[in-house]
């Protein structure tokens, strides 16, 4: 039996031992919970085939689950996409596909082929799964400011221009580099840049050759200052000034490969501050003469990976003041590109260096892409006399080492019959959307087709000019029977 009371002294002894074994647990427990791996050791256990992984698992099986979703091919499921009443995402459909699983196509449906939108990459990253994956944790890089205080990743400007080294169309080694949220951000940005000082009292006027890239136009005008204006076709300065240097205060925008017609491009106003937009500059749409070593280029994601969700652009700069007042515009808009974005455009690079020249080059997949959608368009189109494409010859490029067939990213149309003077009109009435020539200051016999977009959206725009064309032969031989 227990003694009925105890002396103090045994009491007190007993306390002692119940505070001293509380004092132990604590700092056992302290112990383990702060001994969790670091995302270094995480990464070598995961490398080893470990099973340290944790918090990172759920994210990958909810990634995992929505990616294998294949709604038929003619769409996908999103992380975020709407929630259905099964308390997941359900598939979006690609244009003319409908139906929960995307396998119904939508009757006398009316293709998209207007805007740049560049989903014939999609399936080149559905085959790099896992050298595009990224992962991060709820609390990486939350700060303004990344490493050194800096809006840009140090490793990713490396990494860019360790591929225009590879790829050999761009001297950037030399040059500094600005990211951009787009490439679009980057061109509001280097209009103000290359613009008069606000207290010299002048204007500069902002110029390109037309047929050209509207949002240049659209952009200038909507952001409309006291120290740039849009002023219109460098034709006015090629026939009347000829070869003047007398242009300080002209900016002019050239785009090369040229947006809509896709021809090479370098700028034509003698002493004008030139913006040279290289978004196509890149081997799966154009042979690669040689390396472009301009004083201010601009290059997007949007067009060298597809990822124009991203909104990432890079602009190299030469001159150091220029790059000061970018800066100063980047700043005062959105101080810097999304550090998520750069994270992930960190890992398409590396992904697209690595596979540079061997069986998985993103280029050489584009290029074959893009050949078979230019030589299918040609093979219909040449049995027609109502519309014409550009064209384009065979050309030597310096990245592939051998001659290569055309790929554009778009194909002018032209529309040859005299009633068909508005083209966009004509094609739309076929049940096709393109985007019109007189957007890019061009004849509205001009449109512009895009081939950029997704393998149905081709498919069933190739089906649409088919039947144009093959209404085209109807009538002809209905006329020659009479
Ligand atoms: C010539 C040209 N420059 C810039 C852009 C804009 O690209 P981003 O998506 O980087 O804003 C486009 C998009 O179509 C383009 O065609």
């Amino acid at each position: 039996m227990e003694p009925a009371s105890r002396t103090p002294g045994v009491l007190g002894l007993h306390v002692l031992l119940c505070s001293s074994l509380l004092l132990n647990s604590l700092l056992v427990a302290h112990h383990f919970l702060s001994a969790l791996p670091a995302p270094s050791e995480l990464l070598g256990a995961a490398s080893n085939g470990g099973g340290s992984l944790s918090w990172s698992l759920q994210a990958a099986r909810d990634a995992e689950s929505v990616a294998a979703t294949g709604c038929s091919g003619h769409g996908r499921v999103f992380l975020d996409g709407i929630v259905g009443e099964d308390g997941r995402p359900g598939c979006e459909c690609n244009n003319c596909f409908e139906g929960a699983d995307c396998s119904v196509r939508t009757p006398d449906c009316t293709v998209n082929a207007d805007s740049g939108d560049p989903m014939f990459l999609e399936p080149y990253w559905m085959r790099h799964a896992e050298a595009s994956a990224v992962v991060f944790s709820g609390w990486h890089r939350m700060s303004y400011r990344a490493t050194d205080g800096l809006f840009q990743s140090v490793e990713l400007e490396r990494s860019i221009k360790q591929l225009h080294r590879a790829v050999g169309n761009a001297v950037a080694d030399d040059k500094h580099i600005v990211f951009g949220t787009g490439s679009s951000q980057l061109l509001s940005a280097l209009v103000y840049a290359l613009s008069p000082d606000s207290n010299s009292g002048s204007s500069a006027g902002v110029v390109a050759t037309a047929p050209y890239y509207a949002a240049y136009k659209t952009s200038t005008v909507l952001f409309d200052s006291q120290e740039n204006h849009w002023e219109g076709n460098t034709a006015m300065w090629a026939n009347a000034s000829g070869n003047s240097t007398n242009n300080e205060d002209i900016i002019e925008f050239v785009t090369s490969p040229n947006n809509p017609d896709t021809q090479l491009r370098k700028p034509v106003v003698g002493g004008a501050s030139a913006i040279v937009d290289h978004a196509y500059y890149w081997p799966h749409f154009t042979h690669i003469p040689e390396p472009s070593d301009e004083d201010v280029m601009v290059f997007t994601a949007s067009k060298l990976s597809g990822h124009a969700s991203s909104r990432f652009g890079w602009a190299l700069i030469r001159d150091e003041k220029v790059v000061q007042r970018v800066n100063d515009y980047i700043q005062q808009n959105t101080m810097g590109a999304s550090r998520d974005t750069q994270l992930r455009m960190l890992s398409v690079i590396k992904a697209i260096v690595a596979n540079l020249h061997g069986e998985d080059d993103i280029f050489a997949f584009g290029q074959d892409v893009m050949t078979a959608k230019w030589r299918k368009l040609n093979a219909v189109v040449s049995r027609s006399r109502r519309i014409s494409l550009q064209k384009i010859p065979p050309q030597y490029c310096t990245y592939l080492g051998k001659i290569r067939e055309p790929s554009p990213a778009y194909a002018w149309v032209k529309c040859e019959r005299e009633e068909d003077d508005d083209c966009y009109d004509m094609l739309l009435k076929a049940k096709i959307i393109t985007r019109p020539g007189v957007w890019s200051e061009a004849s509205s016999r001009y449109t512009r087709v895009s081939l950029l977009r997704s393998q149905d959206d081709f498919d069933l725009l190739l089906k649409r000019l088919t039947e144009l064309v093959d209404a085209e032969k109807d009538t002809t031989a209905g006329s020659n029977s009479m």
